[in-house]
């Protein structure tokens, strides 16, 4: 899948295809740290997460890369686990719901992140679609902050609705709101 720039002056194109998170993840968190704000502290955590997330089974990604290779957006997820972390702080929330069967038989995205400068070219929307085209269960779940952001906007059109609101998570400043999707996931149009 190929996207070209689009400035003028500096056309490139963005190729979306699996990536080797484990051997790249200091590129990633790179890119997760300008885009969605993280300091070097958070980094070198994070870096421990996504090692071990990506032993569970079923975990991959999704890189976005220019010709020469560098990395300029990922996404990655899994099968969700009810036994996983994420899934057991979310799980009060939904259950207060009523809606907390979206945990089984469900794709969980746990990142996705676009560079700044590649933003707003579809790469986000191309590598979220891609990604739960190759998962085989029929649903998709995530955590957003629960805010108007752009992310919320994507997921919005995706399909997403919103299945919880102020979800808390531990050490997160900001509240989250946890979305759920058909898949495949909403094409534009
Ligand atoms: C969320 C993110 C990955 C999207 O990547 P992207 O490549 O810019 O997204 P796309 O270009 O594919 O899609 C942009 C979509 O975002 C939405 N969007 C963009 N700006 C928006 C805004 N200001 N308000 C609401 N929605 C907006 C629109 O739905 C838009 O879709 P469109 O193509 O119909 O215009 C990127 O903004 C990002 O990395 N943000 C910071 C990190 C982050 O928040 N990650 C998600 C954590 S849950």
């Amino acid at each position: 899948m190929r996207f070209p720039g689009h400035d003028p002056h500096h056309r490139e194109d963005i190729v979306i295809g699996p990536l080797d998170l484990p051997s790249r993840v200091d590129e990633a968190l790179a890119v997760q740290a300008v885009a969605f704000g993280l300091g070097a502290d958070e980094i070198a955590v994070r870096r421990q997460i996504v090692l071990r997330h990506m032993t569970y089974p079923g975990a991959r990604a999704l890189g976005a890369t220019t010709p020469d290779g560098r990395l300029v957006g990922f996404v990655y997820g899994m099968p969700n686990d009810r036994t996983h972390w994420w899934s057991t702080i979310v799980e009060p929330y939904l259950r207060a719901q009523g809606l907390d069967d979206w945990l089984d038989n469900s794709f969980v995205i746990t990142e996705l992140h676009v560079h700044p400068r590649y933003q707003n070219r579809g790469i986000g929307r191309a590598l979220i679609t891609a990604i739960t085209d190759t998962a085989d269960e029929p649903r998709s779940i995530l955590s957003a902050i629960d805010t108007d952001s752009p992310a919320r906007g994507l997921y919005h059109s995706l399909g997403y609705v919103d299945l919880a609101r102020q979800v808390l998570f531990p050490s997160a400043p900001k509240p989250y709101a946890v979305m759920g999707a058909p898949l495949p996931l909403r094409r534009r149009g």
